[in-house]
């Protein structure tokens, strides 16, 4: 096989910058609530796989498997058991032996809501991450959240399990990102590079599934939304070596890695840049004329019309995606400029400065990577665990009504009504999903607005209040005549309902 060698040459900015250079790992809590010993809030690192629940909580019981502890290999036993009423359980397991997301699979597979994982040594937390080539079979089919813990919470959480004790948690991500005002800002990081197998596959569905809620938030003012490709750069005593100059323009200044590691196949590195460099203008002249959502058609077209694995790409069928989106060539081909000039391009070279976090945020190093109000967004590129997180970067009851709808439910309400009131008679609950998890809130029944505390409580009221369940009141029916006590004047727990308002 060949060394990576021959290209890894290439550099990033902010893996070079050993000073500035910092990766943050990205935090959510968890929240013992039983045994009483152990109760508290504890910090644990969201895994940069499965769909973490932005926004939302988790509640679960802890279970510790009598083996196969490191998850390594399938389980014999199933974790989806009710004996302990509707809560879902999460699996403990020790790190280590396999992929992280082997674990968390085989642990889905089981049965598992969620895996806590177990750091094997005394260290800061860690980001757990996807594999890049091996051991993806099962990525995008992995569906629950993921978390580490510290080695310290973890060997607690084992002796109370093992003792038998209960072990009861709340997972929580609704402080996981800043919600300071009513418009979001958001990055994505990415690359126009399509031949990297699964990886690239995944972040293109992402754009195909994404780009109508995007387009739908950005028209609407709810977020900003800003894209960007990492360039690497090719160091000094390299730019006329003939790996940096198939990989580079700009005389070395700016470089991508060839997209399949053979220089003598197919498209080069340089390719990827300019095809980035392009994408970039794209948005820069679509956002000069109001228009900024224009970038994800261009690049959904351009996925479509001119991918580089199916070796459609020529500079042609890029122009032709531009113009038919009505954009201005000469605004793009300025933005652009030489390739081949021995000069700076302004814009590749704010692109490398905002892959350095300045404080600000952790640099970017993955890709790609999604950043939510200056926060780096882990999990999978999925439509729904996406919305969730940016909708819980909205300040609270400022959330766009997108983020209240079925894309995003949480499904809580499935088992057990959420705990919420439920008449299984008539088949109406309070229980609704949202992003943020279930709510108790009573319902709208065939026009009849139902009144209460939406936990013990909810009754029909106003006009047509009757028409539901007679409105909760005595009612009899004699020699085919029924005689009712409910009134469709008579509102109900006017009282109760104002109270609980406050
Ligand atoms: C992932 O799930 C899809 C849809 O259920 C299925 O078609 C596919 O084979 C799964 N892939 C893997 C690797 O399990
Ligand atoms: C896009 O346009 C908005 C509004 O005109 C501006 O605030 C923002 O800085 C622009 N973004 C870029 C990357 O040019
Ligand atoms: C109760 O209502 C839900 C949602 O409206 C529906 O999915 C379910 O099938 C209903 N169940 C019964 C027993 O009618």
């Amino acid at each position: 096989m060949m060394g990576p060698a021959w290209w890894a040459v290439l550099v990033l900015l902010a893996m070079a910058d050993a000073v500035a250079g910092r990766f943050v790992v990205e935090k959510n809590s968890v929240q013992v609530t039983s045994p009483e010993s152990l109760k508290g809030k504890y910090e644990c690192a969201i895994g940069n796989f499965g769909l973490p629940q932005y926004g939302g909580t988790l509640q679960g019981w802890v279970v510790y498997p009598k083996d196969n502890r490191q998850a390594c290999k399938e389980f014999d036993v199933s974790f989806k058991g009710h004996k302990s009423g509707a809560r879902p359980n999460f699996v403990l397991i020790d790190r280590g032996e396999c992929f992280f997301t082997t674990k968390a699979w085989n642990a889905q597979l089981a049965g598992a809501a969620a895996i806590l994982v177990v750091d094997s040594k005394d260290e800061p937390l860690i980001t757990m991450d996807n594999p890049e080539d091996t051991g993806t079979k099962h990525l995008e089919n992995i569906t629950i959240p993921s978390v580490l813990i510290t080695k310290k919470l973890g060997e607690d959480l084992k002796k109370s399990a093992e003792n038998g004790d209960m072990v009861s948690v709340l997972l929580d991500w609704r402080e996981s990102l800043p919600h300071p005002d009513e418009r979001v800002e958001y990055e994505f990081w990415t690359n126009s590079n399509d031949e990297c197998g699964p990886k690239c596959d995944m972040q293109m569905d992402f754009v195909k599934s994404f780009r109508g809620t995007a387009q739908v938030l950005e028209q609407k003012g709810y977020t900003q939304f800003t894209p960007h490709y990492i360039t690497w750069y090719c160091p000094e005593a390299f730019t006329v070596s003939k790996q940096c100059k198939s990989q580079c323009i700009n005389h070395g200044r700016y470089c991508a890695p060839d997209p399949e590691q053979d220089f003598s196949k197919g498209y080069d590195g340089k390719d990827v840049v300019v095809q980035n460099l392009h994408q970039v203008c794209v948005f820069k002249v679509a956002n000069d004329t109001g228009k900024p959502w224009l970038w994800w058609d261009y690049v959904h077209d351009f996925a479509i019309r001119c991918p580089m694995k199916e070796k459609k790409y020529t500079h042609e069928c890029a122009s032709h995606v531009i113009k038919s989106l009505g954009l201005d060539m000469d605004k793009i081909n300025k933005c652009v400029g030489d390739p081949e000039a021995d000069e700076e391009n302004p814009i590749l070279k704010a692109e490398q400065d905002a892959q350095i976090g300045h404080g600000k945020r952790g640099d970017v190093t993955i890709l790609p990577t999604l950043v939510v109000n200056n926060r780096q967004y882990r999990g999978k590129l999925d439509k729904g665990a996406v919305l969730k997180a940016i909708c819980s970067g909205f300040e609270e009851t400022t959330e766009p009504a997108i983020c209240l709808s079925e894309d995003v439910q949480t499904n809580e309400c499935l088992e057990n009504h959420g705990g919420c009131w439920v008449d299984k008679a008539n088949n109406v609950t309070a229980c609704k999903d949202t992003f943020r998890g279930r709510v108790c809130e009573c319902p709208i029944v065939k026009g009849v607005k139902f009144v209460g505390d939406g936990y013990t409580n909810c009754e029909a009221s106003g006009v047509g209040r009757c028409e539901i369940n007679n409105g909760g009141c005595w009612k009899e029916t004699k020699n085919g005549k029924t005689i009712s006590a409910c009134s469709n004047l008579k509102v109900a727990n006017v009282h109760k309902v104002s109270r609980a308002m406050v």
